[in-house]
């Protein structure tokens, strides 16, 4: 047997006996489910078809510090720009932003909130929301590219849309949690300039958060409205 098939079964193996330990013994966990603090259990990585991590993923609104593995924003940016795309504009653009960034969009936030520090937060509010903006083990800053044709522009909104929840999907195959937000510190000028994103040619379309949730509780239940109310069928 090759080399490289007998490592994946032994690999296979290892995750099944895991996984039958976590369910026999409790205080067991199969290999990186509580350790890796998803916001409810996580299977094995491979174990899970595409519905599956779709039906599964859930955004992560509280982190806890922690690295990402290696490559893992890159694989899930790899997954991102496989997104189908009108035009093959490639519209997206992305800023990883370090601690430094991180601190100065933080003060703009804060700035933002005590409206100019006409009415300074609460000390408890100031932490919480240092926790948010600081504790993520990433943040990707999300951009569009903008163009004349209104349309255009719209679709490649939408294909951002697509790269978004490839790369969410990406992650959370990995264990990884992601939120996409939006909000007033994502489209203040300020951001901009410490970005270095010039707003005559892109946009900045929403904040992208990526880490190790805080808790392994089980998410509320989505809420979604079941098809037949947003399915007509006709002949
Ligand atoms: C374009 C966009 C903007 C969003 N902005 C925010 C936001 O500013 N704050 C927030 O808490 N969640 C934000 N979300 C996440 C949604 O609230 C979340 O996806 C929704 O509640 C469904 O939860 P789920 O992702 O766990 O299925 C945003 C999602 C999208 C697609």
């Amino acid at each position: 047997m090759p080399l490289p098939l007998l490592a994946e079964l032994l690999a296979d193996g290892a995750a099944l006996l895991g996984e039958l330990l976590a369910a026999l013994l409790p205080g067991h966990s199969a290999k990186g489910a509580g350790a890796r603090g998803l916001s409810r259990p996580t299977p094995p990585d491979r174990s899970m078809n595409i519905q599956e991590l779709m039906a599964d993923r859930r955004t992560v609104h509280d982190y806890r510090a922690g690295a990402l593995p290696e490559g893992a924003l890159e694989r899930a940016l790899q997954a991102a720009v496989c997104a189908p795309n009108h035009r093959m504009t490639e519209p997206w653009r992305f800023v990883r932003v370090g601690p430094e960034g991180r601190q100065a969009l933080l003060e703009i936030s804060a700035d933002l909130k005590s409206s100019g520090g006409a009415a300074p937060m609460a000390p408890a509010a100031l932490e919480k929301l240092k926790a948010k903006m600081l504790t993520p083990a990433e943040l990707l800053v999300l951009s569009q590219v903008k163009v004349d044709d209104p349309e255009m522009g719209r679709e490649d909104y939408a294909a951002i849309a697509c790269a978004v929840q490839s790369a969410m999907l990406a992650l959370w195959s990995e264990g990884i949690g992601s939120k996409w937000s939006t909000g007033d510190v994502t489209t203040d000028e300020r951001t901009y300039a410490r970005l270095g994103i010039d707003p005559a040619r892109e946009e900045i379309v929403g904040f992208l958060w990526v880490g190790y949730a805080a808790r392994n509780d089980v998410a509320k239940p989505r809420r979604r409205r079941p098809l037949d109310q947003i399915l007509r069928s006709i002949p």
